[in-house]
């Protein structure tokens, strides 16, 4: 099954409307693969200037979290039909920090999960273990706990894109190896073949992200359950652009 090269860019609280220009004026002026699928998530307040200055189409914009409540007395909270308005297409869900920051539980990121998929956006749906959790054997348990929380509310899964994120890859400069994130990819795909069936399965992206950079990238292409990346660090740099193009 043929799928699509995926790699977003999660800028995390991270920028200006100075420097995420720059990034979208170095996006509009590069030659980019029309075979991968590309997507920036700037701070929310960054959405709708992002897209405005986006040239390439294909270039899409995604948001860091969405509440699931389409409006209503939720101070400080932004909704999914707001970031559709604003000009995003995707939402970056589970990711480790509001896990671990914000507390959000396995079945909160279920619920704004099938709540903004109800409401036109794609989802990023971030799954990975902490240090202590992989030193124990205890990853794919980890990783299996949170998509189960999101398989008993979602049954058709074909505008999700799974980020595996190793919590102890984030930020440190220690990526996983190819072969250790393409046997963990590989079994998160076996598991998505039991619970959803072989054809979702062997369609949906299942993206690596944990210190992603231009001179790691290609190390991953011989990988055949890597389908792109989530790249944090990298992609306000430019070689978020040797990245994209790290298939080539
Ligand atoms: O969401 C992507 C992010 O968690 C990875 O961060 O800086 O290790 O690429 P980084």
């Amino acid at each position: 099954m043929a799928r699509k090269f995926f790699v977003g860019g999660n800028f995390k609280m991270n920028g200006s409307r100075a420097s995420i220009k720059k990034i979208v004026e170095d996006l509009n002026d590069a030659d980019l693969p029309s075979d991968v699928e590309i997507v920036i998530a700037p701070p929310a307040l960054y959405i709708h200037c992002a897209k405005e200055l986006l040239k390439n189409p294909e270039v899409k914009v995604a948001a860091q979290n969405a509440f699931p409540k389409p409006s209503g007395a939720y101070t400080g909270e932004i909704a999914a039909p707001q970031i559709k308005d604003a000009g995003a297409d995707w939402v970056i869900l589970g990711h480790s920090e509001r896990r671990t920051i914000n507390k959000e539980s396995d079945e909160f990121v279920a619920e704004k999960t099938a709540h903004a998929l109800e409401n036109g956006l794609g989802v990023i749906l971030c799954i990975g273990e902490l240090l202590e959790e992989r030193d124990t054997g205890m990853t794919l348990v980890v990783c299996n706990r949170q998509l189960d929380a999101v398989i008993d509310k979602v049954k058709d899964w074909s505008n999700i894109v799974i980020a595996y994120e190793p919590v102890w890859a984030i930020g440190t400069g220690l990526a996983a190896t190819p072969d250790d994130a393409q046997s963990t990819h590989a079994e998160i795909r076996q598991y998505l073949a039991e619970k959803l069936g072989e054809d979702q399965a062997s369609k949906i992206r299942i993206l690596y992200g944990g210190s992603v950079n231009g001179k790691n990238a290609k190390s991953f292409n011989a990988c055949p359950d890597i389908d792109g990346y989530l790249v944090g660090g990298a992609s306000l740099k430019p070689e978020f652009i040797d990245i994209i193009k790290s298939r080539e």
